[in-house]
């Protein structure tokens, strides 16, 4: 069973993730914008990624018998600046979520949930891999500077990232 508290932040990690897609379906859209096809289908990428991630933590409330409960999804901002810009905002919000991660292992440990505990990990691991694709495409941005032919190449090589390939594939 779980407990009422846990039913409720679990939910709201879904909205979380939710978010998260729908902030990088934004960012994606931008990039399109600015005419860097890599940098929009990366953030694409991303978006699939966090629609599953929501998922996943939907799939496992309602397997423990628990109800899902779907909230309003926030509006993400429209204009994100420079590409280094973006990629800061990106390593930001995914240090945001891997605190909500966190204080989500913390309640499960304190509930003595081993079976909420269990499946967190996954997401824990899973926030190690986003913080360090985002913060190293932010390295090379920033290695780049004004450099345009630098920056089409950093494009190019965010258009490789396969639907469903792991991060910085
Ligand atoms: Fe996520
Ligand atoms: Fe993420």
């Amino acid at each position: 069973m779980l407990s009422e508290k846990m039913r409720g932040e679990l939910n709201a990690q879904i909205n979380e993730e939710y978010y998260s897609a729908y902030l990088y379906l934004s960012m994606s859209a931008y990039c399109q914008d600015m005419g860097l096809p890599g940098f929009a289908n990366w953030f694409r990428r991303q978006y699939e990624e966090e629609v599953v991630h929501a998922l996943k933590i939907l799939d496992y409330v309602a397997g423990r018998g628990a109800r899902v409960e779907l909230r309003a999804i926030a509006e993400p901002a429209k204009d994100f600046g420079e590409p280094v810009d973006l990629f800061e905002a990106s390593l930001r919000h995914e240090r945001h979520i891997t605190g909500c991660i966190h204080a989500l292992v913390d309640l499960a440990l304190e509930e003595k949930d081993h079976a909420t505990h269990a499946m967190l990990q996954w997401f824990v691991n899973e926030q190690v891999e986003e913080e360090s694709s985002a913060g190293e495409i932010l390295t090379k941005l920033k290695f780049a500077g004004d450099n345009k032919g630098a920056l089409l190449m950093i494009d190019r090589d965010l258009s490789q990232r396969q639907a469903g390939a792991e991060e910085g594939e």
